[in-house]
């Protein structure tokens, strides 16, 4: 007891250290938060101090994207440049955060069996999904609110799409509008769809994504109300500032701290208001995104309203799989929604097979979860995937360098793709199959 006394004063005397020291009394987040420890209860101070342990680690911490030697370095850089609060959004799983975790793991149980003296002067990774040639099957997953990480948002997303030439997904709860998006891009970008709960307000966003010129609607179907955030209601805890300054009409859709509260809970047609993509729609009766009573037949009646290209993400079994190509799709998005919408521990790189056995080859198939290096594009396109998504790694270089951040990532990605092609001996992305990969002997 007396050395948990000691180390607790010792702590304090440290936080008062740090405060006094001129780089953080010069950052109005962290002087805010350190006052606020000081007064704070045991497992915010754990939090913080881990936090700021990380910081200090990272001589490594990124000054320009060129420093980076891999994805994962942008997400100290992201880390040090975002708000708390927001950042606890962008890293947050549900509960202990496992299947975020697990999301990686899955990777790590998956060898690749490389052949050699196979002539690899010249490697092609382009990828051809619904007769749209892509320079690779590097895909950007739909992430929310990308203005919460940088200025930029998801047109600078958008903007590097075009440099880098690669497929985006916008959130129906994005920061910028279809149309915006596209005129950002270039060139057609998908509507991620959460249908709300009243159906003319979901099918007037489709509308609204067709008329703009969206090739593709995708509805999301891995998240319901109540998921347990506790990584995002600690970082609350320790973010200080007002979040009415920013979220308006003193509405936060991420209640400071309560667990089970998400933005599909009550004060929503304000939160709602306040994204491009419900402009000039009657929203007061929006209480959820994802309404609790979708089923097979709110998909029926979806699929026969929406005209361009029909997929719904977040399916990640066989049963599921069958059902969705009987029902019209035309594609699928193998997610557990990057760990954010249950703790199963199920990767999605393990759920993938099955829902292959499920579609027989009659639709693509896209995943996303844990990706962070090309090897691990390799492995999910051995087992099949049409293409591969990534949803935090390219809001991490958002975060810490704007476009240019999440230009830098998506390079990356290629060269390393490209790299584990050369090694493997496959000189296309059709040459990737089931040979090259095998399971970790356990
Ligand atoms: C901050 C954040 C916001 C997200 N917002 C959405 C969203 O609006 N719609 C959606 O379908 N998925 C959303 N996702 C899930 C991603 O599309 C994707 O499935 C996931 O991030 C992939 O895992 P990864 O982050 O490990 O790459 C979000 C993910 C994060 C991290």
């Amino acid at each position: 007891m007396n050395r948990m006394l000691e180390q607790a004063k010792t702590r304090r005397r440290f936080l008062k250290m740090l405060g006094a020291s001129p780089l953080i009394a010069g950052s109005s987040i962290f002087a805010g938060s350190l006052a606020s420890l000081l007064h704070a209860a045991p497992l915010e101070e754990e939090h913080f101090l881990g936090w700021l342990e990380n910081l200090q680690q990272s001589d490594a911490v990124l000054s320009s994207p060129d420093q980076a030697l891999d994805v994962m370095d942008f997400e100290p850089a992201a880390r040090k440049a975002i708000p708390p609060a927001h950042f606890g959004y962008l890293a947050t799983g549900v509960d202990s955060d496992a299947t975020v975790q697990a999301n990686r793991d899955g990777y790590s149980r998956i060898q690749i069996r490389s052949r050699r003296l196979v002539d690899v002067t010249s490697i092609d990774m382009s990828r051809t999904i619904f007769e749209t040639k892509w320079d690779t099957p590097i895909v950007l997953s739909p992430v929310s609110a990308q203005k919460a990480f940088h200025t930029d948002g998801e047109l600078g997303v958008a903007r590097a799409a075009k440099t880098k030439g690669h497929l985006m997904m916008l959130s129906t709860v994005a920061t910028a509008s279809i149309e915006d998006a596209i005129a950002a891009r270039g060139g057609p970008v998908w509507q991620q769809l959460y249908p709300t709960n009243v159906w003319e307000v979901g099918r007037a966003i489709v509308k609204r994504a067709e008329k703009a010129g969206a090739p593709a609607i995708v509805l999301t179907v891995d998240l319901h109300d109540g998921s347990n955030r506790e990584t995002l209601f600690r970082s609350q805890r320790v973010d200080k500032r007002q979040c009415s300054a920013c979220h308006g009409g003193g509405y936060s859709p991420f209640a400071r701290g309560k667990p089970g509260t998400n933005p599909v809970s009550g004060g929503f047609a304000q939160y709602v208001a306040r994204k491009p993509m419900f402009d000039g729609l009657d929203v007061s009766k929006v209480t959820q995104l994802y309404p609790l009573a979708v089923n097979w037949d709110f998909v029926k009646r979806l699929r026969d309203t929406v005209t361009v290209k029909f997929l719904i993400k977040g399916i990640v079994t066989r049963e599921d799989a069958q059902l969705a190509v009987e029902h019209g799709v035309d594609g699928l998005i193998v997610s557990n929604h990057g760990g954010r919408a249950e703790d199963t521990l199920r990767p999605t790189i393990e759920s993938l097979p099955e829902v292959l056995e499920g579609v027989g080859g009659k639709v693509p198939v896209i995943v996303d979860g844990g990706v962070r290096r090309g090897t691990d594009i390799f492995k999910a396109l051995a087992l099949g995937a049409t293409a591969v998504g990534i949803g935090r790694p390219h809001s991490w270089g958002l975060g810490a360098f704007g476009q240019a951040g999440v230009e830098a990532v998506l390079e990356i990605l290629r060269r390393e793709l490209r790299t584990i092609m050369r090694q493997a001996g496959t000189t296309s992305i059709g040459q990737i199959t089931h040979n090259y990969v095998v399971s970790r002997p356990s």
